[in-house]
């Protein structure tokens, strides 16, 4: 069985007559990652918002089906998703801001993370914390427990995010633009990590990006969006080698490439 099926799926939001995402589908299986690139207002955010059950502005997806492990997740109740969030299907967000309170001390919201998914002492939550952020090759995590979100860099915070969406192994882990407010190197380091994370938990992702080189880089599979719609889908080789819009041969095309070898 898949883990994920989005099937020809369109959104709309609110009163606006027009969908914002149209004939959207996706098959995905355990461990796979998908990125999804596109230009600013093509829909991504949407698509993942989606799968989450996160649409704002009364957003909805008014056709198609979205299954997880074979079951629908339209429909679904607000208990059945606080099961399924965090702990089956998280979600990073644009240098975490999202995630992270900047005024309250990392251990206390990562603390309350734990405590809000599963029974354990405040003791116990603590120490898992620390194992999660050590894992993600943060120095010293009980340090980083007790510091405030601005105490630490740009790169350590999405650290931070992602070791709390990663602290119940979810089977798909929905990334959106995770890297794109890092510098080069940190970025690089992320990538990797993901990469990391995919091996030794077997982690589906979705990562959204604007860059096509870190996109082809990581992922199995490519889709390409331009308002609302998908302009090119298949393996990364397919769509890199034989893109079918001008759009992504144009991305493509402004990919830097060193000694004749694209660069990503
Ligand atoms: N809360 C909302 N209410 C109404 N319409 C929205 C809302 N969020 C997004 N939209 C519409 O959906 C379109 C796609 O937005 P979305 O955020 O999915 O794009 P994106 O590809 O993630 O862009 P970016 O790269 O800038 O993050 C927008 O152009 C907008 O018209
Ligand atoms: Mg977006």
């Amino acid at each position: 069985m898949d883990l994920l099926n989005v099937k020809d799926i369109t959104v709309t939001y609110g009163r606006n007559p027009r969908p914002t995402i149209e004939h959207f589908s996706l098959d995905m299986k355990e461990g796979e990652i998908v990125s999804i690139v596109g230009e600013s207002g093509s829909g991504k955010t949407t698509v993942i918002r989606a799968i989450l059950g996160l649409l704002p502005g009364g957003g909805k997806v008014d056709q198609g089906d979205i299954l997880f492990q074979g079951q629908s997740l339209l429909n679904l109740k607000k208990e059945q998703w606080r099961e399924l969030r965090g702990s089956q299907i998280s979600m990073i967000f644009q240098d975490s801001g999202a995630m992270i309170n900047p005024i309250r001390r990392i251990g206390d919201q990562f603390v309350e993370y734990i405590r809000t998914h599963q029974k354990m002492s405040r003791k116990e939550a603590w120490n898992k914390g620390v194992e999660m952020l050590e894992k993600m090759r943060l120095p010293s995590g009980d340090t980083i427990m007790r510091n405030y979100p601005f105490q630490l860099s740009g790169g350590m915070r999405q650290r931070v995010g992602i070791a709390m969406s990663m602290t119940f192994q979810p089977k798909l882990l929905l990334a959106d633009e995770p890297t794109s407010a890092l510098d080069v190197t940190t970025q690089a380091q992320i990538v990797r990590q993901f990469m990391e994370l995919r091996e030794s938990y077997g982690t589906a992702m979705i990562v959204v990006t604007h860059n096509i080189g870190v996109a082809a880089y990581m992922a199995d599979k490519l889709i390409v969006m331009q308002y609302g719609k998908v302009v090119d889908a298949g393996t990364r080789d397919e769509v890199m080698n034989n893109p079918a819009s001008e759009y992504t041969k144009n991305l493509l095309a402004a990919v830097p490439e060193m000694g004749g070898k694209r660069y990503v």
